[in-house]
């Protein structure tokens, strides 16, 4: 991206965390940015501080609520979205969650819900955006973890999705080079926001010894780090040195990655 002045971007899961702090960046940029989520009374709170961030002439932001999840929401939602305020140049598919438990408690109900959300949700946005994305060219992030690279203890239906969501960016990002249109994956580790909150209520002790070894990182922190990585446009951006080193690690000694988290579950387990 060479800059954010006069782009419009579309952010799921803008209305929280991540997705809101970029949302702030991006519009302190210059960018009309409109954010998705379902609830409608936290979207109206965030758009007030998207505007608080940035609102210069020409600058209009915008909030819609939408469930990812709902492929005939998405659609609906989206065909006025384009119609209100123009195709989008950056698509940022942030909306998601995760419910850590061992995999004996997760329902199945539990797997496709989190599947629907966080894989299914991006599929949603992005194969209604990128016919009209395509006119023109643009960018697209998807937000999977540290979980979609390395999978841990607790997270067997989220690493799934996640995992599934680093796939599916890398082959559409292949695809896409031809009509001018980067992909990139962003690759989170614990950050300081509310799903994470929510996250803390459900981990299993094991992964709570194996989180506890990195930095939990502000969301402003990830949001800068996402700019830094689009304007360099590499495909997988994580946005700390401990992600890269653990991520680094998993590739070259993955043997000796595995011994590290089995004895921090087994300490866990003692501690119990
Ligand atoms: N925080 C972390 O430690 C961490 C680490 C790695 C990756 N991630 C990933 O980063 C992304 C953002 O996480 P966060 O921690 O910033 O979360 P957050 O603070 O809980 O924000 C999640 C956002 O997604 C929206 N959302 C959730 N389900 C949705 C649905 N079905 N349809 C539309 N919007 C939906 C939420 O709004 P509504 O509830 O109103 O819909 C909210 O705007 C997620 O994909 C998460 O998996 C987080």
């Amino acid at each position: 991206m060479k800059g954010y002045k006069d782009k419009v971007v579309y952010i799921t899961g803008g209305s929280s965390g991540m997705g809101l702090a970029t949302a702030k960046l991006m519009a302190a940029k210059g960018a009309s940015v409109v954010i998705f989520a379902r609830r409608q009374q936290v979207l109206d709170e965030a758009l007030k501080e998207i505007y608080a961030a940035g609102s210069a002439a020409g600058q209009k932001h915008a909030c819609l609520s939408m469930d990812v999840a709902n492929r005939e929401q998405v659609k609906s939602v989206l065909v006025n979205a384009v119609a209100a305020y123009g195709v989008p140049d950056v698509l940022v598919n942030c909306a998601g969650r995760a419910i850590p438990r061992y995999f004996e408690d997760i329902s199945y109900e539990q797997f496709d819900e989190t599947l629907k959300v966080d894989m299914y949700g991006a599929w949603n946005t992005t194969s209604f955006l990128v016919p009209l994305m395509k006119e023109r060219g643009g960018y697209i992030v998807n937000v999977s973890s540290l979980v979609g690279l390395i999978a841990i203890f607790g997270y067997t239906d989220y690493a799934a999705a996640k995992f599934a969501l680093v796939g599916f960016s890398e082959a559409l990002r292949s695809e896409l080079k031809r009509y001018k249109i980067v992909v990139s994956v962003l690759c989170p580790l614990d950050t300081d926001t509310p799903g994470f909150a929510e996250e803390n209520k459900t981990k299993p002790p094991e992964t709570q010894v194996i989180s506890q070894a990195a930095r939990v990182m502000q969301p402003s922190e990830v949001a800068q780090a996402l700019l830094k990585g689009m304007a360099r446009e590499e495909f997988i951006i994580i946005p700390s040195m401990d992600g890269w080193f653990t991520y680094i690690m998993k590739r070259l000694l993955p043997g000796l990655v595995e011994l590290v988290t089995d004895a921090q579950a087994r300490k866990a387990r003692r501690a119990k």
